[in-house]
């Protein structure tokens, strides 16, 4: 496991929701989590649900899902599967301890994928990152939807706030996005979807993608 993952321990999960869904997304990524992430999660969350990179579970824990939702958690890392287990454990979802860039074992096929702040955290460059598409679109159901968040890059006109912690968090390999832009993702998620929607919302690009290519 390399740092984008080692760092969620039992310690730094307890403060997260704190130091990242509202210190940060407020402060230094300008992108609030109540009233932009959260409405864009329910939006395009679907019934047959796959999460990857879980951190604590707080969207699947706070969004209104789908009747009879079926929740799969994947992550690298055992204590934030544990933690967002815990978070959602009336939900009984499957856990799935799974490197993002290794394609999943069988044919399962999701109404809905998120990867919610995993990509920044992947080290880059971009198109290296966006192998994940290549495999994830595979386990898709025809007619499902693959969709995130991602903190963009230093190009992005970062705050004061935010550019101190892309410097930190980049050196110290817990994110990987410094080079990342919209144009470099829109061109990633092109090359695997038909379908591609973007918005960018303050430095967080929100993107849902559907129709897999499949040659
Ligand atoms: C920043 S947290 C995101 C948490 C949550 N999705 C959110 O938006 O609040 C990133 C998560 O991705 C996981 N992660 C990092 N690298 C991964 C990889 N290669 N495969 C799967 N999970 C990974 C970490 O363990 C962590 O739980």
């Amino acid at each position: 496991m390399d740092s984008s993952a080692a760092i969620y321990s039992p310690f730094t999960l307890a403060l997260y929701d704190t130091w990242v869904l509202k210190v940060s997304n407020n402060w230094a990524w300008q992108c609030p989590t109540r009233s932009v992430l959260l409405p864009f999660f329910e939006r395009h969350v679907r019934r047959c649900h796959l999460d990857i990179g879980v951190g604590t579970g707080y969207y699947l824990a706070k969004a209104r899902l789908p009747e009879g939702a079926d929740i799969t958690l994947m992550d690298v890392n055992p204590a934030s599967l544990g933690a967002a287990a815990r978070r959602i454990a009336h939900l009984s979802p499957q856990l799935l301890k799974h490197d993002a860039f290794t394609p999943l074992d069988g044919d399962q096929a999701y109404d809905s994928i998120s990867l919610f702040y995993l990509l920044h955290c992947l080290p880059g460059p971009t198109a290296e990152k966006s192998r994940v598409f290549a495999t994830l679109k595979h386990n898709l159901a025809p007619d499902g939807v693959l969709f995130g968040a991602t903190i963009l890059g230093d190009a992005a006109g970062h705050n004061g706030f935010g550019k101190k912690l892309m410097a930190i968090y980049n050196r110290k390999g817990v994110f990987g996005n410094s080079d990342d832009t919209e144009e470099g993702f829109a061109s990633e998620l092109d090359k695997h979807f038909e379908k591609v929607e973007l918005q960018v919302n303050g430095r967080v690009l929100l993107f849902a993608a559907s129709r897999p290519r499949i040659s």
